[in-house]
């Protein structure tokens, strides 16, 4: 039975919705703030009780889905068949605990590796990002236009912080190229620049498949898209992707540069 996109669009902003709050009201409490692979890579006990409510929302109203959660609370996923959900509770960890700021909730239903609806909720501006599969890309409700095909040396370009303490020459080449480089460190506030057309372009060589799984509807939706840095198709099956994200034109232009370095 095809699922019903309206009724499961307005479920999503409704778990949004609550999620974000229950983020902003976390900061009251003291955090409890564990190592994952490296004191520059935590998880908190917020982190994982968004997880959890996104899967307990889920598990409730579609018991057959499978989930895909940054945290490990969901399924072990071996392939894209049916309909998988993909979750970054907290995107921007880091911030989120020393800024209170620049993270970003993100959530993506797929169904057979095909990208129906993607989510980010720029948590404190309260602004939800969302990507429908051919009916556009909204924020806070509003359609956002169509992105123009921008090149390298047209406007502001993000690249992550590990991908420049990294740089081999291609990239500073890339990096010179652009009218500048930002880095905010989360992913999802990275994506929001180039879909509000802030900056032209993301780059990262650290990104997982639930930092880029919502990114990638809301792009298409917007006439734009991720590629991986080998120009290949981008298989959310794997578990690190070196990306870039932008127009098709941005995206050869930084392709061609990367050739000797991917
Ligand atoms: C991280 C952020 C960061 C990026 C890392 C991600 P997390 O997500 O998006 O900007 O550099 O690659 O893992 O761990 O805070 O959800
Ligand atoms: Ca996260
Ligand atoms: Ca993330």
């Amino acid at each position: 039975m095809p699922m019903d996109t309206l009724k499961l669009h307005l479920e999503i902003v409704d778990w949004m919705m609550t999620a974000g709050q229950m983020i902003r009201d976390s900061f009251t409490t003291p955090l409890t703030i564990t190592e994952k692979s490296g004191y520059r890579d935590l998880v908190t006990d917020v982190d994982q009780g968004i997880e959890r409510f996104f899967i307990e929302q889920i598990r409730r109203n579609y018991p057959e889905h499978k989930i895909l959660g940054e945290e490990g609370q969901g399924d072990r996923i071996v392939s894209l068949e049916g309909y998988v959900w993909i979750i970054d509770p907290i995107d921007g960890t880091m911030n989120f605990i020393q800024e209170q700021g620049h993270f970003g909730i993100m959530i993506a239903l797929y169904k057979d590796g095909v990208g129906l609806l993607g989510y980010i909720y720029d948590v404190m501006n309260d602004r939800l990002y969302a990507g429908i599969k051919d009916k556009g890309a909204y924020c806070n409700g509003r359609r956002l236009s169509v992105l123009p095909e921008k090149s390298l040396s047209q406007g502001l370009l993000h690249i992550n912080g590990n991908t420049l303490l990294r740089a081999t020459p291609a990239i500073k080449a890339i990096a010179k190229k652009s009218l500048g480089t930002r880095s905010i460190g989360a992913a999802s506030i990275e994506a929001i620049s180039v879909f509000t057309g802030r900056a032209v372009g993301y780059i990262t060589y650290h990104a997982a498949s639930w930092d880029i799984a919502a990114s990638m509807i809301i792009a298409k939706e917007l006439g734009i898209g991720a590629s991986k840095l080998d120009g290949h198709d981008i298989d959310l099956l794997d578990s690190k992707h070196k990306i870039v994200l932008g127009s098709e034109r941005l995206r050869k232009e930084v392709i061609e540069h990367l050739a000797e370095d991917v």
